[in-house]
């Protein structure tokens, strides 16, 4: 059992506690696939951290969306993404390892990478922050950090390996400005699929309640 764990992200202290590791593990149970104990645990901590740091409560409080402003699924949450984006990723592997003798890929980063793409949703997606970006978007930007790059923060502040603050800050679009790592490459495709794949499904809602309806004041958008 890992001990209990202080650390500050954002000038907050945060105690990590195992009841709080318990509760982030019954949301992401795919972390258990994790083979390397010490990573294992630093995906967990790092969530726990990224979350309370924010002000979310769990993986599912954050809008299921691609982006802060794109349409949500019509069910299922933004911890179904990364569940589903990380079993999509090791499947293209397996498959691959299973056609190519010489086909070699880090099992644990694409499992640790997939589910930690999104991390840096918990700043885009926040409630106050879309609030303020949408009321003076001139002001710090809109969004002031998409995603990816708020990632790397979270990656790199919880002490997690380089491979993974990559895949958190180039699995989307940044990502065409570099070169992408194998694992990187697999989890952003398997995102890709996930969302294209959902909305030719019809997954994918025709409006937005989280900006326009009445999720507007959990997601941010001014009350007129
Ligand atoms: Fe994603």
């Amino acid at each position: 059992m890992t001990a209990p764990r202080t650390v500050e992200l954002r000038g907050k202290r945060i105690e990590i506690t195992q009841e709080k590791r318990a509760r982030l593990l019954a949301e992401m149970p795919e972390i258990e696939w994790i083979g390397d104990t010490a990573l294992r645990a630093n995906v967990t901590d790092a969530w726990v951290a990224a979350l309370e740091a924010s002000g979310f409560a769990k993986i599912s409080d954050m809008k299921p969306s691609g982006n802060y402003d794109s349409r949500p699924l019509r069910s299922g949450t933004q911890a179904d993404h990364m569940r589903s984006v990380c079993r999509l990723a090791l499947k293209t592997a397996e498959e691959m390892a299973s056609l190519f003798p010489n086909f070699t890929y880090d099992r644990d980063v694409v499992v640790a990478g997939a589910l930690c793409h999104d991390i840096g949703k918990v700043w885009e997606f926040h409630p106050d922050n879309v609030s303020r970006w949408k009321q003076n978007p001139r002001a710090t930007g809109m969004p002031s950090i998409r995603h990816p790059g708020y990632g790397v923060h979270i990656c790199l502040t919880m002490g997690l390996p380089e491979q993974i603050a990559h895949i958190a800050g180039a699995h989307s679009a940044e990502g065409e400005l570099l070169v992408r790592s194998l694992e990187n490459t697999i989890i952003h495709w398997a995102d890709v699929t996930f969302w294209k794949v959902v909305e030719a499904g019809g997954q994918v809602s025709d409006t937005d309640p989280w900006l326009d309806g009445e999720l507007a004041s959990v997601s941010g958008q001014p009350r007129k």
